[in-house]
């Protein structure tokens, strides 16, 4: 998909022309060319969030077809629900139906700030374009995809400010989503590694260094190397590192989980639990596509990613309910369910990365919970954190970027829950079992260490219905726009 700019919605030449309506307002507040208001004023169009409609090809108008689409109501629609509706768009029917190869989107009357708007718009346009069809082998089933995207009158120079941003962050999200709905035997740890690779040679400045088996068990890993006992494919450590800041100015570090696919081990999930579980590396791939977006806008700042990647899967040597492990930092820890492996790699890789990079914060996100969907569902990521200033600008990252996150407490009188009478801890809490996960941890988190813990395990996946910048029943790619915004503000 390409943008280009034109100065005037009535005489641009497209396939179509989406044209932002408020709510209940009329047409009035839009300053287009007499002919092109005549038109939608004949319309009954509402203008509710989420709607659109087609009208005629008028002689006024240089596009071969005009679409109204719905911002909602006008005190509460700026740059953000104009993307959204355009997202609407183009991820519907229309775009199908009429094989719409070139979309113009008139933006004489939107409101808010130019750079805005260009950047939602291209958020909108690519996200909502997203398809994950790249295994039909017939062409029919792909879904049919806008190349050409005209945004027309209004302040070109700003729009396309936006527009430079907004295609990095949503091609790093759609990279985010790619990996998550690529089935767990085309990802696995050794192609997920190949793929940030790959990825940070395209991108100079970005450095990938992979520590395979060997070096994680000279590292003592063991609670990592428990969950990968049980699989065939050797566990990977992928480290990513961005120096865009000051030179020895301490980094921001992304740590995600890279479960490529949670059988349960031997505390197996039953058959509609383990189906959808090549999800698990959400975490990890968001991790790895924050990184590329952060090298490809070449943030000024320093910043490291770290995934942990390896299947949770069942053999003769795989780890056994009651089994006791020794983290890298020397805890013990007694295997109460090895379907909670999630913290297990985590733990190691939070150790890991503090050790090694001494970040100023480090943000773990994690499909960790099932708890967090039962809690939050879909659209709210769990947000735990031991510093309240971090909270806060994670919390306004998100705003930012139009997604929901909520902040949960880690309080100390649950923490005795993870205690075992016969190691350090053990890796189950029972309820409130996002909390527990969280409380696990919080105890691989050295002194003073800024941390904070996104469960994500619901809003890695889409439920159904289109939601702001998400697609159907898939992956959203989130949080990766709400890490960048993190990274960018810090
Ligand atoms: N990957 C799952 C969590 C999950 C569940 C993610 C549903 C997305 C959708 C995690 O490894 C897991 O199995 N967690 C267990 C922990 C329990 C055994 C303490 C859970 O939440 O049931
Ligand atoms: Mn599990
Ligand atoms: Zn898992």
């Amino acid at each position: 998909m390409q943008f280009s700019y034109a100065d005037n919605s009535a005489t641009v030449k497209a396939d179509a022309l989406l044209v932002p309506v408020f709510e209940g307002k009329g047409l009035s507040d839009f300053k287009f060319g007499a002919q092109l208001s005549k038109l939608f004023n004949k319309s009954d169009f509402a203008g509710k969030a989420g709607t659109s409609l087609m009208l005629h090809k008028s002689y006024a108008v240089g596009a071969d077809r005009v679409f109204l689409i719905g911002l909602g109501k006008k005190d509460k629609a700026g740059p953000q629900q104009l993307g959204e509706a355009v997202a609407g768009f183009f991820r519907g029917g229309a775009v199908n139906t009429s094989k719409l190869k070139h979309v113009a989107i008139a933006l004489e009357g939107a409101k808010g700030d130019a750079v805005a708007v260009g950047r939602w718009c291209a958020e909108g346009a690519l996200l909502g374009d997203y398809h994950f069809d790249v295994l039909f082998s017939k062409k029919d089933k792909k879904k049919h995809h806008v190349t050409k995207v005209t945004l027309a009158g209004g302040n070109a120079r700003q729009l396309k400010q936006g527009v430079a941003y907004g295609e990095v962050t949503a091609r790093y999200t759609a990279h985010a989503r790619d990996l998550v709905n690529e089935p767990s035997n085309r990802i696995d740890p050794a192609t997920l590694a190949k793929f940030a690779q790959e990825m940070a040679r395209k991108l100079p400045g970005l450095k990938c260094t992979i520590l395979h088996k060997a070096q994680i068990e000279k590292l003592k890993m063991g609670a990592f190397l428990g969950v990968n006992a049980g699989s065939d494919i050797p566990a990977h450590l992928i480290v990513l590192e961005w120096n865009g800041g000051k030179k020895g100015d301490k980094p921001i570090a992304y740590v995600g989980k890279g479960l490529t696919f949670d059988s349960g081990g031997y505390d197996i999930k039953p058959a509609a639990g383990m189906l959808g579980m090549k999800m698990d590396m959400g975490g990890g791939g968001a991790t790895i596509c924050a990184l590329g977006a952060i090298a490809k806008l070449k943030l000024k700042v320093n910043a490291v990613g770290v995934v942990p990647a390896t299947e949770n899967l069942i053999n003769g040597r795989a780890y056994h309910p009651g089994s006791v492990l020794t983290s890298m930092s020397g805890q013990t820890i007694e295997i109460g369910n090895t379907d909670a492996e999630g913290r297990l790699i985590l733990c190691d890789a939070l150790t890991y990365t503090q050790r090694k990079f001494k970040p100023r914060v480090i943000v773990d996100m994690a499909t960790l919970t099932g708890a967090q969907v039962v809690a939050l569902g879909n659209k709210v990521v769990g947000l735990m954190s031991n510093d309240d200033k971090l909270a806060k600008s994670l919390e306004r990252a998100f705003a930012g970027i139009g997604e929901e996150v909520w902040r949960l407490p880690l309080p100390d009188f649950y923490d005795k829950q993870i205690d075992s009478s016969i190691a350090d801890m053990q890796n189950i809490g029972g309820n409130p079992g996002t909390v527990t996960a969280g409380l696990f941890l919080k105890r691989f988190i050295e002194k003073g260490q800024k941390w904070a813990h996104l469960d994500i395990a619901g809003p890695a996946m889409n439920d159904g219905e289109g939601w702001r910048l998400w697609s159907g029943k898939s992956a959203t790619g989130a949080p990766v726009r709400a890490l960048v915004e993190f990274a960018e503000k810090f």
